[in-house]
């Protein structure tokens, strides 16, 4: 039998399984947290730093996702100060890429432009990079523009975990990292790659696309995955 963990979430005294994150604990409560590189299925990376929450006793607001729960842990999910940085991860993901919703694939489907709208992100305060990325179309079916890519690598595990392709990953660092194929090549030359599209269904902007759409024509389903994962474990 698994131990348990007893803390507590805005104000609300929770239990845990030992092992469990802040982030399934919340969530197990109906605790909302709000997630970008996270979905259910894949393992975590603590890339956005979106769900940061505070935790007594420690100065440094914590990635609730990659955080396990622990015995009389004190968490806040909500307060100025994590509600100031959220708003600021999300302009900075703006600033840095080239986030034009009116003309993109998935406006009205995408987990970056409804994150703004939860927060109230009405404008950018930092200066726009305006950076010249790639769009990579030489695949036969899907594209990827690097302009909207945040690299929250969702794309990269699903291939990896859920495929087993091991087509894509991320190279160089900072602000100039970005999603390359097998070793660096175009993807349309990348032979791992099986075209599944799992990658396309993740991915939670407009960088990752089939090839024909037009504005505001795709939608993901991501739901997949879960589908997928307790396949999986059956099999086991
Ligand atoms: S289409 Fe499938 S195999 Fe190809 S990169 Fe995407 S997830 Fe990987
Ligand atoms: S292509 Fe999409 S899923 Fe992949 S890292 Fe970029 S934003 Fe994330
Ligand atoms: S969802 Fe936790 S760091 Fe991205």
């Amino acid at each position: 039998m698994s131990e348990i963990r007893t803390l507590t979430i805005d104000g609300e005294m929770i239990s845990a399984p030992a092992g469990a994150t802040v982030l399934d604990a919340a969530r197990e409560h109906g605790i909302r947290i709000p997630t970008l590189c996270h979905l259910d299925g894949l393992s975590d990376t603590g890339a956005c730093r979106l769900c940061l929450v505070e935790i007594e006793g420690n100065n440094r607001l914590q990635p609730a996702c990659v955080t396990r729960v622990e015995e009389q842990m004190v968490v806040r999910s909500s307060s100025p100060r994590i509600e100031k940085y959220r708003r600021m991860i999300l302009e900075l993901l703006f600033a840095e890429g080239n986030h034009v919703c009116a003309v993109c694939v998935v406006n009205g489907h995408c987990d970056l432009q409804d994150l703004a709208y939860d927060v109230g992100m009405d404008h950018v305060r930092f200066d726009y990079l305006h950076p010249q990325r790639e769009v990579d179309s030489s695949h036969d079916r899907f594209v990827l523009d690097h302009n909207r890519c945040i690299l929250c690598a969702r794309c990269v595990r699903v291939c990896d975990e859920i495929e087993g392709a091991q087509t894509l990953d991320i190279a160089g660092r900072g602000v100039a990292s970005w999603i390359v194929s097998d070793l660096e090549e175009r993807w349309g030359e990348a032979r791992s790659c099986t075209s599944c599209g799992k990658c396309l269904l993740v991915c939670p902007t407009g960088s990752l696309f089939e090839k024909g759409l037009r504005h505001a024509d795709s939608s993901r389903k991501a739901d997949f995955l879960r589908y997928m994962v307790n396949v999986t474990r059956r099999q086991k």
